[in-house]
């Protein structure tokens, strides 16, 4: 274990950073009352982390409203992503959809979405209740998406990215690509996993592909699960999303006993997710398979941000770490891992 990457980076998927808020200057702020045709309106801006300015926040009839900036490059699939997320919403699934008439157009490079403003936290780590809340909300959600008219167009969408991810991994793994920082150490772990390996999983499904801390907010009344960036090519195996959600929202912080994966996969089944039972070996063996995904991902992107690279060798590193000692470490809690 590299006990220099058990430092605990600011990764949004991780730990989503704070939310802060100031005032937008008076040209943005006219342009959005031009747009939206509020009145009487107060644009706050939100920096997340060394984020570009591009989330918003605005009243309309003393009702909140998130605005989001978007390359108008990714208008169709925002649009698409949005489509998914309103037919999960109309069978019950606690999502969020965009509110009618967006996006616009921004200007000649951004389009501008706009939802209702709700007003929750993100994951309150350690919360049974929360957690539990969160299993039912994924086994709805799985459900509808299980009956989305759109799913010829997803698998589509599917073969074409696992195509690319192919060539990808097959380029990483013999040295004809390199990646962005440790290529070395990239090449052994790509090469140690196939990304075809779905042996004992159930039949793919689609999904919503990122159901990450940053992406779910918590409130009294509820929880929301937003962001369905990814939904437009998220077909594989449940157990991928239901392994993913347990690893960042409770296996990362070393709440992986039998009893807490067990209550949050059978309240999953019995809300109307497709799996009843997940082993251990298949949850490691899923987030082995995301962290290879993942890689080919930034790969294929040319994505050269060394903090997504190295989150996702940390996070390979942990699995094998928790894997030989039969226990669910907390990620960055090193003194614990030697
Ligand atoms: N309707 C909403 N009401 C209140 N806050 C929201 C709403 N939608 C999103 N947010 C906040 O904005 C953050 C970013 O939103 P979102 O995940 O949709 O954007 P993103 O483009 O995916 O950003 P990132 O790349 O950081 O994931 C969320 O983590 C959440 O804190
Ligand atoms: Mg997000």
């Amino acid at each position: 274990m590299r006990q220099d990457t058990l430092r605990k980076p600011a990764h949004a998927g991780l730990f989503p950073s704070r939310v802060l808020f100031s005032p937008v200057g008076a040209e943005l702020s006219a342009r959005f009352a031009e747009l939206t045709g509020l009145k009487n309106h107060a644009w706050e801006t939100m920096l997340a982390g060394d984020a570009p300015q591009r989330f918003f926040r605005g009243m309309k009839a003393g009702r909140g409203v998130f605005l989001k900036l978007i390359p108008s490059t990714h208008l169709e699939q925002h649009i698409f992503a949005n489509r998914i997320a309103a037919w999960s919403a109309s069978s019950g699934a606690p999502v969020l959809v965009m509110l009618p008439g967006y996006p616009v157009s921004f200007d000649a490079v951004h389009a501008l979405c706009a939802y209702e403003w709700f007003n929750g936290e993100y994951f309150a780590v350690g919360s049974e209740t929360q957690l539990m809340a969160l299993a039912d909300g994924l086994g709805v959600m799985h459900r509808s998406l299980a009956s989305l008219p759109d799913i010829q167009l997803i698998k589509d969408n599917n073969s074409a990215f696992i195509q690319k991810m192919r060539e990808t991994h097959a380029a990483l793994a013999s040295g004809d690509a390199r990646a962005c920082i440790e290529p070395a150490k990239v090449r052994e772990v790509i090469r140690s996993f196939s990304l075809d390996d779905f042996d004992g999983l159930s039949a793919p499904s689609p999904l919503h592909g990122d159901v990450n801390p940053g992406n779910v907010l918590f409130s009294e009344n509820g929880l929301k699960i937003l962001d369905f960036e990814d939904s437009h090519f998220y077909f594989f195996p449940p157990e991928l999303e239901l392994s993913f959600v347990l690893e960042r929202f409770a296996l990362i912080h070393g709440n992986g006993t039998t009893g807490v994966l067990d209550a949050f996969v059978a309240k999953y089944a019995d809300s109307g997710g497709s799996v009843s039972k997940l082993s251990t070996k298949q949850l490691i063996h899923c987030l082995r398979l995301l962290r290879i995904i993942a890689l080919c991902r930034l790969q294929s992107a040319k994505i050269d941000d060394e903090r997504e690279w190295s989150k996702m060798l940390l996070l390979w590193d942990w699995i094998s770490l928790c894997e030989s000692k039969k226990q669910w470490f907390p990620l960055y809690d090193s003194s614990r891992c030697t």
